[in-house]
């Protein structure tokens, strides 16, 4: 996790406790929101939260309605998931502290009712934004839009919110991979994506795709792109919010909590993961496509 200013932390004050509270006590009666929750971080995180921290008073995800089905149902879904097995048993109510906000991660207005958006704005403590689109070679436009659009939409959403304490963006350790060393800091893109937005607003189709290895430069996909351009929004335009920006690495199926090998899907790491314990691989090409 990261500093937003990546410098030293203030002196502390006197007299000022500066004691940890427990994860259980620092969300006793905070709301958390969160984008991705339907996602495989996502599903860990609910689950985490709602098992280890019994007095938190609600979850509230930002669901999209996909293949037709609508947000409610995809809700009702996402609790019957085996990834909610050992909560379902200590809480099998805990679908009650889930609740959900439509939303268009793509449109401007994050496709929000306005009782939503005030909802949000009076009750969100803590907002996780943890939604992207993973797809390594994804076309440019939409990774774009997903990756770095939806940031500085959600920034805006979350300078309203009256008592939010913290927002926590889900980045990748690979957000920087074309340099050597990658410390815990926050590194400036060559690119302006600024400048990147004005460009896509009148290339067609075929220019993006063309012009797009070019955009890429060093970088090998437009997954390592969008996220790296994500952390240079947070840092321009996020303001006087308090921002924690988390890098993870790859995402492997759970060690240990809430059971051992609990995953969502068949992703592409249990690919990767099987092909080198196999002895098969001991790279892997990131430019290829990811559809996990
Ligand atoms: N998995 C890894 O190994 C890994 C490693 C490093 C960092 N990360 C980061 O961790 C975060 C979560 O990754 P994950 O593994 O949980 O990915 P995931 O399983 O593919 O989930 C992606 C989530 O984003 C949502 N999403 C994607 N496009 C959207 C859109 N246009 N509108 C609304 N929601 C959209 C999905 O919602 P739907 O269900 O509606 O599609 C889903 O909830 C991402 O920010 C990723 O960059 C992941």
């Amino acid at each position: 996790m990261m500093e937003k200013s990546g410098e030293d932390l203030p002196h502390q004050a006197e007299g000022v406790d500066l004691t940890c509270p427990t994860m259980a006590e620092f969300y006793a009666g905070k709301t958390v929101a969160m984008t991705g929750g339907t996602g495989f971080l996502g599903q860990g995180i609910i689950e985490k939260l709602l098992r280890t921290c019994p007095d938190i008073s609600k979850i509230i995800l930002f669901i999209r309605q996909k293949r037709n089905i609508p947000p409610h149902e995809r809700l009702s879904e996402l609790t019957d998931l085996p990834a909610f097995d050992i909560l379902r048993q200590s809480q099998p109510n805990f679908h009650e502290k889930l609740s959900f906000v439509s939303c268009d991660l793509e449109a401007d207005d994050l496709g929000l009712s306005s009782d939503d958006r005030r909802t949000l704005r009076n009750e969100v403590n803590i907002f996780i934004h943890s939604a992207a689109t993973l797809k390594f070679n994804e076309e440019l436009r939409l990774s774009f839009e997903v990756n770095v659009q939806c940031v500085r939409r959600l920034l805006k959403l979350c300078k309203g919110m009256h008592k939010l304490q913290s927002f926590v963006h889900v980045s990748t350790a690979y957000s920087h991979c074309n340099r050597k060393l990658i410390e815990e800091k926050l590194y400036d893109s060559s690119l302006d994506y600024r400048e990147l937005e004005s460009a896509l607003r009148w290339m067609n189709g075929a220019m993006v795709e063309k012009i797009t290895p070019e955009i890429l430069g060093d970088r090998p996909n437009t997954y390592t792109l969008t996220k790296a351009l994500a952390e240079d929004v947070i840092c321009r335009e996020s303001g006087n919010l308090p921002i924690c920006i988390v890098r993870p690495s790859m995402i492997i199926p759970a060690w240990q909590e809430p059971m051992p090998g609990v995953v969502h899907q068949c992703i592409r790491s249990d690919r990767i993961l099987r092909r080198i314990w196999e002895g098969c691989a001991a790279v892997s090409d990131s430019r290829s496509t990811y559809s996990g």
